[in-house]
């Protein structure tokens, strides 16, 4: 039997951390659909169209060490604006999310398109500022030269940018559950996701 859990979110929300954990407490499998689009992004920098870069994706191309960089972000957030990219990359989502014994996927469109029949379905965010700051903690313990002001308006652009296109735009599933984590640690968020888990298993 399968059992899909859809977490959506703008950026830097604590989705992927949080989808991690929850995966390994119930033991399903993840998927950080970001991935995909930042590894099709990632290919157009080699002359690939984004068409073709996303129809040739494999596993090898969602391991590349530069694909969680800023101009990464950008370049997936413009791939997938692209409705032929995101119909591209659809039926390998959906067959993860129905795969049997479950599984968890994060990312923008989970609840609205690839799975709108999930049994969970979490929509995490954070307060503008909070995501920024929690970025830039990010990518500097990376040692990449970013400033807050930089972080900032990076996010901002690629919410504006997700949230404001035709083709599966960044909103909340109307029966999604939405979780603030501006004031929960990782912990609490982790938690109370697998308490909502719980209550519908
Ligand atoms: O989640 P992450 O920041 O890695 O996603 C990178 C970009 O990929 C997002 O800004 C968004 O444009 C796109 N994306 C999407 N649909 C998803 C996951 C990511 O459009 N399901």
């Amino acid at each position: 039997m399968s059992f899909c859990v859809a977490i959506d979110g703008p950026a830097a929300a604590g989705k992927g951390t949080v989808s991690k954990a929850v995966a390994k407490h119930f033991g399903f499998p993840h998927l950080d659909t970001g991935l995909l689009y930042r590894a099709t992004g990632a290919k157009t920098f080699e002359g690939l169209t984004p068409l073709d870069a996303a129809l040739s994706l494999t596993t090898s191309d969602l391991e590349r060490d530069d694909l969680r960089s800023g101009d990464a972000g950008q370049a997936a957030s413009r791939v997938a604006a692209i409705p032929e990219v995101r119909s591209a990359l659809v039926d390998f989502q959906q067959a993860f999310a129905r795969r049997d014994g479950g599984a968890v996927l994060d990312g923008r469109d989970i609840g609205t398109v690839i799975c709108p029949d999930a049994e969970v379905k979490l929509y995490i965010t954070a307060s503008d500022e909070v995501r920024a700051l929690r970025r830039y903690a990010e990518l500097i313990g990376k040692g990449e030269h970013v400033t807050k002001e930089g972080v900032s308006a990076d996010l901002r652009e690629r919410d504006e940018r997700d949230s404001a296109r035709a083709a599966a735009p960044l909103k909340p599933a109307d029966d999604a559950t939405v979780i603030d984590t501006s004031s929960m640690t990782i912990d609490e968020a982790i938690a109370k996701v697998i308490a909502l888990i719980e209550a519908v298993r």
